[in-house]
């Protein structure tokens, strides 16, 4: 491979709502207590009036490209599992409202591991000699998909977007991407689902409501999966970089529960301090989960140059995947 993917600046936004847990407190049988102590989360951030994953995601995308000091990208890319209309996909308009009508752009749909499936097809259009630089962009927008009565996925789950430019390099160099491993199993699709709206429901006319509209999840069972996946996942990452485990200075897991990132400290027998970590003030953000963290983890000093980081998702599919590089010198916006 005579090129490689590199990581050249990242950038993100939130919504400005903040939702406490005394504020889902007053409407939904729930504490704060409880929240904080089985998810570690505090507040999430959700849209308003005007907004959308879209929007969320051109703000975030712009921010990437300042920090690579550039306003070009060959190629968009946005995952999300809450795109702007069901169809057409919301990266063609994201690339407009960044003033880069005319690229390619698609969206990649893996739930909470689309950031990890979006690098990894941006870094093989990019290894591939196809383009010399991809904006990745994670956006969800999960607050308009939850059950207003359902406690436990309001509890976990807030909006937001994060988004890296990749640019073509040497293999090698710092914020190249390496080793990466993707995965999926659909025999268990059920675990994490929005049952209607799809193609299944409305050919065999069941009403959406009927069908189930909202986003509905099997929280234990997934709980376990994602530890053994991420864990999983990370090692086989570290192994195809040469990289021990005990080698990783940084891990940049999907933010899905302070719990979750706990025990796969736990299960590789890590320190937790290794564990980049923002879940306390935004939740669960599906595929913007990992860019965030990596905003803030840059803007917050956690991530420095030099530290060798290993990025990994767990989510709905089931999919999971991870992916690793040396942190660059990244410019925080
Ligand atoms: N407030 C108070 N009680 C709640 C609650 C809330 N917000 N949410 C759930 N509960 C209740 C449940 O109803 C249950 O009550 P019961 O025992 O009377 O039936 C009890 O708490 C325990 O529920 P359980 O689901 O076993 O709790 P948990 O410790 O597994 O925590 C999650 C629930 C959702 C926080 C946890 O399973 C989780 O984080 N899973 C992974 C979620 C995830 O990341 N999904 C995205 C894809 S990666």
């Amino acid at each position: 491979m005579s090129r490689a993917a590199v990581l050249a600046g990242v950038g993100a936004w939130l919504p400005e709502t903040v939702v406490t847990n005394d504020e889902l407190a007053r409407h939904l049988d729930t504490t704060d207590a409880w929240i904080r102590t089985r998810t570690g989360i505090r507040r999430r951030r959700v849209i308003g009036p005007g907004e959308s994953t879209g929007s969320l995601a051109v703000e975030a995308g712009r921010r990437a490209l300042k920090s690579a000091g550039t306003d070009e990208a060959g190629v968009v890319v946005v995952a999300t599992s809450t795109p702007d209309r069901p169809c057409p996909a919301t990266a063609p308009e994201v690339a407009s409202r960044l003033g880069l009508t005319g690229v390619s752009a698609f969206d990649i749909a893996a739930v909470c591991t689309g950031f990890v499936y979006a690098l990894g097809t941006a870094a093989a259009l990019i290894t591939s000699d196809t383009t010399d630089s991809v904006l990745v962009i994670g956006a969800d927008a999960f607050s308009t998909i939850l059950d207003p009565e359902d406690r436990t996925t309001r509890a976990v789950f807030g909006d937001g977007a994060g988004a890296v430019l990749l640019r073509s390099g040497e293999p090698g160099e710092p914020g190249a991407l390496g080793g990466l491993h993707l995965g999926s199993d659909g025999t268990r699709s059920e675990l994490i689902e929005v049952p209607a709206g799809g193609s299944r429901q409305r050919a065999s006319g069941v009403p959406a409501a009927e069908a189930g509209p909202y986003f509905a999840m099997r929280g234990k069972a997934v709980f376990s999966e994602a530890v053994r996946k991420m864990a999983d996942a990370v090692e086989a990452t570290a192994h195809s970089l040469g990289w021990a485990p005990g080698d990783i200075d940084r891990f940049v897991l999907h933010q899905a529960n302070a719990r979750i990132l706990a025990a796969v400290a736990d299960r590789m027998g890590m320190p937790a301090e290794r564990f980049v970590s923002n879940i306390e003030d935004v939740g669960n953000t599906v595929a913007a989960s990992i860019p965030l963290a990596l905003a803030d983890g840059v803007a917050d000093g956690a991530l420095r140059a030099g530290q060798h980081t290993v990025l990994a998702g767990f989510g709905g599919g089931l999919t999971w995947g991870a992916v690793g590089l040396v942190w660059p010198d990244v410019t925080p916006v």
